[in-house]
Order: structure tokens, then C-alpha cells, then sequence
């Protein structure tokens, strides 16, 4: 393959890498030892080495060589695609996906949703999956799923997971590819990973659904979500249990009603998509969440 070629391919995808947060986000130097498997190229691959958690000296952002190794398999395989176990339980396992899900996944929630809801003190604000729960979305795998609730859906048809979708056919420099964006110019979706003949065929409209300042709005699940948070939020800051900035209002103790209501509210704020990863269990949640306070 033509690596260092003046207009080899890998010209074309560093720019696409540079325009991404895994290149130039403000967190992607976070060394301590319980951040820096998944904020830092030299934790992330002595993680996937030897399964300890150091903190380097040096920290560099997330880059070609953290999620390939070309000069030892002499191409651009990943580094791996072996199927996750999650910190909160459950397998993620969609293909060229797994990658991206030893990072992008839920720490763990401390004390659990039932021992929260039951005896002990919640004293962190962050109470919750912390950032990044976007894979135990897709996989419909939270780590605690109130009785009667499906986690099975439609967005789980994408064979390669995360990678369909975020990395679909490039839109110049900005959003496809290795840029891993959504959307470009701030107000176009990139719809190609939807619109392919298996999914939604066509179906998704890339610029009549757009809502300006809310993020994509593709009409069918993102604006329905918005409202259930809404409503949930003014719900939680009434009975006390988060804050104005959408902590949790510590010290505190819930009843185990509270503790799910609470922790389903905050894993749908850190998950981002506004229900994208999984339509139809981000908005079974929200229902149920509200419905525990009649
Ligand atoms: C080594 C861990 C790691 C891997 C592997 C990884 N990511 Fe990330 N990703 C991160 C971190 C950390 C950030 C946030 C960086 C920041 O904000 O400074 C991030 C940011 C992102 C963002 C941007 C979010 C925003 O705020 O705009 C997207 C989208 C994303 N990742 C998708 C993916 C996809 C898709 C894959 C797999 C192909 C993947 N990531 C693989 C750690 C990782
Ligand atoms: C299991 C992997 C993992 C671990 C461990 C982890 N993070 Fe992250 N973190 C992520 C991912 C993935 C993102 C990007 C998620 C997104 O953009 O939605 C992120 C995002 C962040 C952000 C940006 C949040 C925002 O709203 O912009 C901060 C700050 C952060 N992490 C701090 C930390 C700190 C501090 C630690 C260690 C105490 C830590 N993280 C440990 C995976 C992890
Ligand atoms: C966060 C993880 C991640 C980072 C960082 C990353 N890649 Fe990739 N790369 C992937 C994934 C996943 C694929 C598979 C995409 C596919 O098959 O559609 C891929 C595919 C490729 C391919 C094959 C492209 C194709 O369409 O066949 C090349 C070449 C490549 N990457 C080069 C690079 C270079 C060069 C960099 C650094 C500038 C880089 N990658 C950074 C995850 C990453
Ligand atoms: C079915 C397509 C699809 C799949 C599969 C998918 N995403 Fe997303 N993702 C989206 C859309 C659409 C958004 C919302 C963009 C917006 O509203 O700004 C989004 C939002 C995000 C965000 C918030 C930042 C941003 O770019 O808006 C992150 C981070 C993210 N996804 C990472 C992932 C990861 C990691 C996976 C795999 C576990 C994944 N996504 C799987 C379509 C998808």
C-alpha cells in the first residue's frame, strides 16, 4: 500500500482526522490512570496490550496509529475489532465497531442504580455512566434496565455499528470519514450512512428536518426525545435530585424509583444522539421515568 505517497490516500484521511475531536478535542491529553486508557494513544494501546491502566508520561491524542498499526500488520487493519465486554455488563459486538467501544462505552455506575435507590449516599455529582455510554446504547445494554423494558431495536440492523453511521462516504473534509462527524457547515446533516438500500433507503431528508441550535433533527425520534427530557428535567429540579447544571444533588439518598429516573435522565444526556442510538429504548426510559411521578 502507498503510505507515505505525496497524494497517497493517507494525505486525504489525515486532514479527515484533523477536523476530528479524537485529533484536536480538549480531553485527549488526560494521563491520570483512570482516564487515560481511553483519553490517550500510549494508555489506550498498553491497555489493549497487557489490560493495565498506566499514566504516561507523555500523553498524545487519539491518532492513526492508537486505532491502527500499519508498521506491524503492513496495512490498515485495526488494532482490534474483538467483541467488548462492558464495564456495566452485557457484549458489544458489531464488527469494525468494537474498536470504538472500548472507549466509547459507560464507566462504572457507583453505587449501582438498585444499592442507590436503596441505602447508600450518593456524594459524587456525576453519579451515573459518566461520558461516553454511546455503545452500551447501541447494544440496548445499560447495566440496569427497569422489568418490562425492551431493549431491542432497529439501529442495531447496522452491521459495523458506530462506524455506518459516523464514518459513512466523506463530505469533503468535514463530516463522514475519519472526521467521524455527523454533520457539516454546523447545519447539514451527513445522511449517507443512513440513506443506503438495506436502512432507510433514500427516506432521510438532509436538510428540511434541520432544527438550528438543537442538533440534527431528522423529525422522527430527535424532537420527541427533546421534549421527554424537557419534561423529565423540570420534573427532577422540582423534587430536588439534580441541580441547574444537571448533576445530582449531592449528598443525597433516592428511593429506588428516584435512582432509575435519575440515572436514566443523565445516560441520555451523556449518550448525545437525542435518541439516535437506540430510538425506541431512549424514549421507552423517558416514558417510564416520567411516569414514576404521577
Ligand atoms: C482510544 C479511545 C477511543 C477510541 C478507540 C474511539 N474514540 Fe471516539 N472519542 C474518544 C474520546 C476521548 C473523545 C473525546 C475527545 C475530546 O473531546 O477531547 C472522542 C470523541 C469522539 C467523537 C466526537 C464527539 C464530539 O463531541 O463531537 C465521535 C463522533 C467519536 N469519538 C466516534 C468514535 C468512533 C465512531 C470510533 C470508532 C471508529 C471511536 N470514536 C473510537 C475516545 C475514543
Ligand atoms: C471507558 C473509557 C473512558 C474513561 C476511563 C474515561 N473517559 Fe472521559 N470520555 C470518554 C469518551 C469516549 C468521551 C467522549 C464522549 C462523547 O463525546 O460523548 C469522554 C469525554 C470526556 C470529557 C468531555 C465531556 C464533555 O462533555 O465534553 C471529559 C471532561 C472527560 N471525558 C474526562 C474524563 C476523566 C477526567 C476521566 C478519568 C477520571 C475519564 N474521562 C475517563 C471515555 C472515557
Ligand atoms: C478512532 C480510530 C481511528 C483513527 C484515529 C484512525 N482510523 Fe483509520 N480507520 C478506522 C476504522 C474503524 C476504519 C475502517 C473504516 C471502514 O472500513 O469503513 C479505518 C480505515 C482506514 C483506512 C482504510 C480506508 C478505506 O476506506 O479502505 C485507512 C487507509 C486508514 N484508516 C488510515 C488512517 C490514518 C492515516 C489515520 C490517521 C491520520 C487513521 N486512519 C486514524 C479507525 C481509525
Ligand atoms: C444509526 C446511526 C448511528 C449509529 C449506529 C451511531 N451513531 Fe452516534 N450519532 C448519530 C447521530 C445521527 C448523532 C446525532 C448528531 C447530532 O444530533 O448532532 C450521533 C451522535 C453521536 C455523538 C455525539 C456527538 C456528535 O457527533 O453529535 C457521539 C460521540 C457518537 N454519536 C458516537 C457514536 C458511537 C461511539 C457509536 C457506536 C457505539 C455510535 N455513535 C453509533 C448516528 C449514529
Amino acid at each position: 500500500m502507498d503510505c507515505h505517497g505525496e497524494d497517497s490516500e493517507v494525505v486525504a484521511i489525515s486532514g479527515q482526522w484533523g477536523g476530528s475531536k479524537h485529533a484536536s478535542g480538549e480531553n485527549i491529553d488526560r494521563n491520570g490512570t483512570d482516564c487515560s486508557y481511553c483519553h490517550t494513544h500510549e494508555g489506550f494501546i498498553h491497555y489493549v496490550d497487557t489490560g493495565e491502566a498506566i499514566e504516561p508520561m507523555n500523553p498524545s491524542g487519539i491518532g492513526c496509529f492508537t486505532c491502527h498499526e500499519p508498521h506491524t500488520n503492513e496495512d490498515f487493519s485495526l488494532r482490534t475489532d474483538d467483541p467488548v465486554d462492558l464495564t456495566e455488563g452485557g457484549t458489544f459486538d458489531f464488527g469494525l465497531a468494537n474498536l470504538c467501544v472500548n472507549c466509547h462505552q459507560s464507566r462504572a455506575v457507583d453505587p449501582s442504580v438498585e444499592d442507590a435507590g436503596t441505602r447508600v449516599e450518593i456524594t459524587n455529582k456525576r453519579w451515573g455512566p459518566h461520558h461516553g455510554p454511546q455503545g452500551n446504547f447501541l447494544a440496548g445494554d445499560l447495566g440496569y434496565l427497569s422489568e418490562g423494558l425492551d431493549s431491542s431495536d432497529p439501529h442495531q440492523g447496522a452491521d459495523n455499528g458506530c462506524v455506518d453511521c459516523h464514518m459513512a462516504t466523506v463530505v469533503g473534509a468535514w463530516a463522514g470519514g475519519h472526521t467521524m462527524n455527523m454533520y457539516y457547515e454546523e447545519t447539514e446533516p451527513n445522511v449517507a450512512g443512513c440513506n443506503t438500500t438495506d436502512c432507510h433507503d433514500g427516506g432521510i431528508d438532509d436538510g428540511d428536518d434541520w432544527a438550528a441550535g438543537e442538533g440534527f433533527n431528522y423529525g422522527f425520534v430527535q424532537s420527541d426525545v427533546m421534549d421527554l427530557m424537557a419534561e423529565l428535567r423540570a420534573i427532577l429540579l422540582a423534587e430536588e435530585l439534580i441541580d441547574a447544571d444537571d448533576y445530582v444533588n449531592v449528598p443525597i439518598t433516592m428511593t429506588l424509583p428516584e435512582a432509575e429516573a435519575v440515572f436514566y435522565f443523565r445516560s441520555v444526556l451523556e449518550d448525545r444522539s437525542n435518541g439516535v442510538h437506540n430510538p425506541d429504548l431512549t424514549v421507552d426510559i423517558l416514558e417510564y421515568s416520567i411516569s414514576l411521578f404521577p
